[in-house]
């Protein structure tokens, strides 16, 4: 079976592509809680926070890597002017420089397999301005760069690198945006399919992106978003 790793799957869309590939892959599990749910799906877990590194428990992953997801995230929306230098390093931290390490860690297992495939994420609000962003959306647009970046540098050893960008998604990170039935009523009036993102829609295009239907793809970033970036 091939062997893929998740940071991020205790819950939300990691949790969800955790779930869509369970049985077909051999799963390898990081986040700071191991959820229930993840717990039943039989995962090599470690319980670490990337942001303080790469655990030393993952130099045990076998040799051959086929999959790295890395699903992370933050949602510090503030005015501009209230944001902090250590709110935007934060933001950096986890949503760039986590990536970055894990890939570093993992690019020898990577380049062994035959064909491999690193899928991040980054947000609507990386494309379409989106007010109170200005932090995430500065670190999820440096994701969205260094994606096409290693895509480039990587094709060569055969390893594919791809971003999907949601827009808002009802998972534990959204939860304060979508805690009134009107909030989630007005939220999904703003997507031109008229509702909010479900966990299963953007794990899905990851879960894709992850097989060998996608081994002809590489250097994207798909918005996964109800139209909301591209349609008036
Ligand atoms: N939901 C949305 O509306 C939305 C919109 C646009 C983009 N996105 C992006 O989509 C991705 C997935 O988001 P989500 O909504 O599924 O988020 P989520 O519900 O917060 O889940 C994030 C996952 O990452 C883990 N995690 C967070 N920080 C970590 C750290 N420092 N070290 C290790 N694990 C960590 C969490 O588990 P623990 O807490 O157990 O560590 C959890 O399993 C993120 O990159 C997010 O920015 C989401």
């Amino acid at each position: 079976m091939k062997n893929v790793l998740i940071i991020g799957a205790s819950k939300g869309i990691g949790l969800r592509i955790a779930e869509l590939l369970a049985g077909s892959y051999n799963l390898f599990t990081v986040s700071r809680t191991e959820s229930p749910e993840l717990s039943r799906l039989n995962t090599t877990h470690f319980t670490a926070d990337i942001t303080n590194g790469v655990p030393a428990e993952l130099q045990n992953l076998p040799d051959e890597l086929h999959g790295l997801v890395y699903c992370p995230g933050t949602i510090n929306l503030k005015p501009v002017n209230r944001l902090t230098e250590d709110d935007f390093l934060n933001d950096y931290k986890v949503n760039v420089l986590g990536a970055v390490k894990v890939i570093q860690f993992c690019l020898p297992r990577l380049k062994k397999t035959n064909g491999s495939s690193v899928v991040m994420f980054s947000t609507v609000a990386a494309k379409a301005g989106m007010a109170f962003h200005a932090s995430v959306a500065a670190s999820k647009a440096a994701v969205e760069g260094l994606g096409r970046s290693l895509a480039a540098e990587l094709a060569p050893a055969q390893i594919r690198v791809n971003v999907v960008a949601p827009s808002l998604t009802d998972t534990p990170l959204a939860k304060n945006l979508l805690n009134t039935p009107e909030r989630v009523e007005a939220s999904a009036k703003r997507h031109p399919l008229n509702r909010v993102g479900q966990a299963d829609d953007i794990a899905s295009m990851a879960a894709f992106l992850v097989s060998d239907k996608a081994t002809w793809v590489t250097g994207q970033v798909f918005g996964v978003d109800g139209g909301l970036s591209t349609l008036r």
